[in-house]
């Protein structure tokens, strides 16, 4: 199938990124939120995102504003799907949130249009249960920041065709990125390994262990991770990683139990870089 027109559903820290390199790389995109002000707000981090793109030199500023105008907002999603090859969702890390939000698709999308989930770590087949052909719905789990990282899992769901598995994996090339296969396990690849790392930090700090700089400066300098594990957190968002780590616990067990100063954090609402204060504060 040729992908030409993409949806992209929530406007967040990774639809924006999303639409952002799907537009780059050519394609005509359409994104949507619930409200205007969280549009507003995706639309602006997409400008940002263009502004350094030229920047940097990766683009002209010819070529930025016709970027730009490849990407329509609305908050619409029948007149959105219309002609959509692919919708891909970015909405909440909550199961009930993406089964509305693919019950409605199912209902309004063309019956070859490919419906894809940026999910974290919850279940491609049981989002798929809600969808009238399931076969069309597809893991596309892409990393923070969008522009910048370059592994999107392609994540099968038990009734994913091999025809859609093919359609994902040609557009995660042409957007320049490396696709890798992945079975539906929860997490995935690089969260089921991710994850227990930025919990086990943020437990350093439950039990007075260290502060937080140094927890940090442990892992870059011992083990060359290029940040923190507590300032990953912050960048993915408390919430967001609190949910991932929450569907974890449901499927492993309390081996993947959240820590409890990253639950008081959420709680408290410091939910990191876009808060302004997770583990630690952002000017
Ligand atoms: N943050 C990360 O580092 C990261 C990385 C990879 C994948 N993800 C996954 O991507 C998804 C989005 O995460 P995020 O960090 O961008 O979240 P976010 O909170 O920044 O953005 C979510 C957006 O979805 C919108 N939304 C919620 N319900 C909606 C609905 N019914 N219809 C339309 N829009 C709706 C919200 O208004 C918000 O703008 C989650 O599933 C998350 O697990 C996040």
């Amino acid at each position: 199938m040729d992908i030409q027109n993409i949806v992209v559903i929530g406007t967040g820290a990774m639809g924006s990124g999303i639409a952002y390199v799907s537009a780059v790389a050519g394609y005509n995109v359409t994104v949507l939120d619930k409200e205007q002000k969280f549009l507003d707000a995706g639309m602006d981090k997409i400008r940002r995102a263009l502004m350094q793109g030229i920047e940097r030199g990766k683009m002209s500023p010819a070529d930025g504003e016709k970027v730009f105008h490849r990407i329509k907002p609305t908050l619409d999603m029948k007149s959105a799907v219309e002609g959509a090859n692919l919708v891909i969702e970015a909405v909440f890390e909550n199961m009930d949130v993406k089964k509305d939000v693919f019950s409605k698709l199912s209902e309004i999308a063309s019956e070859d249009t490919i419906l894809a989930s940026n999910t974290s770590t919850l279940s491609i087949t049981e989002i798929a249960t809600v969808v009238k052909n399931p076969e069309r719905v597809i893991g596309l789990h892409f990393f923070n920041p969008p522009a910048a990282m370059k592994l999107v899992e392609v994540v099968l769901g038990k009734e994913t065709s091999d025809e859609v598995k093919e359609t994902a994996i040609k557009f995660v090339e042409k957007l320049g990125k490396q696709p890798i296969v992945t079975k539906d396990s929860p997490g995935f690849i690089v969260n089921r390994v991710l994850l227990p790392a930025l919990n086990e930090a943020a437990k350093l700090l439950d039990e007075g262990v260290a502060s937080p700089e140094d927890i940090d400066k442990a892992l870059v300098l011992g083990a060359n991770f290029p940040v923190g594990p507590l300032t990953l957190a912050d960048m993915v968002g408390l919430d967001v990683a609190l949910a991932s780590q929450r569907t974890m616990q449901r499927s492993f067990g309390d081996c993947y139990k959240p820590a409890d100063i990253l639950v008081k954090l959420v709680e408290e609402g410091n939910l990191g870089i876009k808060t302004g204060k997770g583990f630690f504060e952002y000017k």
